[in-house]
């Protein structure tokens, strides 16, 4: 359904424009922002460093989603034992920017805020200026795409997302389930195969826009 009040829509951190073109399609007015060139070529996309933009005027901050290496549980180990021909201080330091731009965005000055991270372990929590835990982990078989990947939003100002047209998830260990996570399981990080792996999925930014889209009325209920 077309939004009755077009809201202004920052989405940061995307290069694909998915979650930028699932707002525009019902009528809004979304921008994404990404120090890379948009995919898709679209006018309604801003190469720069996003935190520049955060003081425009926004109605909603999608973050879809900041790079997330050194915060992720799935980094942990680097903190420890650098990967070859890293230095543990650049490891290190590589968490603080993370934490930063992580902070920058969650604290930013807008009334509702999305950042979509991973489960972040516990050094970069204590980084993280205001840090709570995210509101809910989503999946994008609960939106009707055939895979598997446990996806944490951040949420303030928003309720959580309501599942559409779910799918019945299969066995993980058989030969379907295995392919509902070659996203996980997709080997290498070549200039094309990385933006694969970190792209936005369309199931679940459709959602995001039909459900937060319509949020203008105050008098809605809203997560803390
Ligand atoms: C994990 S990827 C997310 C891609 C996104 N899900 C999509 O579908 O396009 C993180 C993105 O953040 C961008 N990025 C990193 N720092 C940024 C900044 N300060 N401002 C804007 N974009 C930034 C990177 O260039 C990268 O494209």
């Amino acid at each position: 359904m077309m939004a009755d009040k077009p809201l202004k829509v920052l989405v940061a951190c995307e290069f694909s424009g998915t979650v930028r073109n699932a707002f525009n399609a019902l009528g809004h007015d979304a921008w994404s922002c990404d120090i890379l060139p948009a995919e898709d070529g679209s006018n309604r996309h801003i190469v720069g460093d996003a935190r520049d933009l955060l003081n425009d005027g926004w109605d909603l901050l999608m973050v879809a989603h900041p790079p997330c290496t050194r915060l992720c549980l799935s980094g942990l180990r680097w903190l420890h034992t650098p990967p070859p021909g890293r230095t543990l201080e650049s490891m290190w330091a590589e968490l603080d920017e993370g934490a930063e731009l992580f902070s920058a965005f969650w604290n930013a000055p807008i009334e509702r805020v999305c950042v979509e991270n991973p489960k972040m372990h516990r050094h970069a929590k204590a980084r993280i200026r205001n840090y709570q835990e995210p509101t809910q982990f989503v999946q994008p078989w609960w939106f009707g795409e055939p895979v598997f990947k446990a996806t944490g939003l951040y949420l303030r100002g928003l309720p959580a997302l309501t599942p559409v047209d779910p799918l019945t998830p299969p066995v993980q260990k058989s030969e379907e389930g295995k392919a509902w996570s070659k996203i996980h399981r997709a080997s290498g990080w070549n200039k094309d195969r990385w933006r694969e792996r970190v792209r936005f999925f369309p199931g679940i930014a459709n959602a995001m826009a039909a459900q937060w889209g319509g949020l203008v009325d105050d008098s809605l209920p809203m997560a803390a």
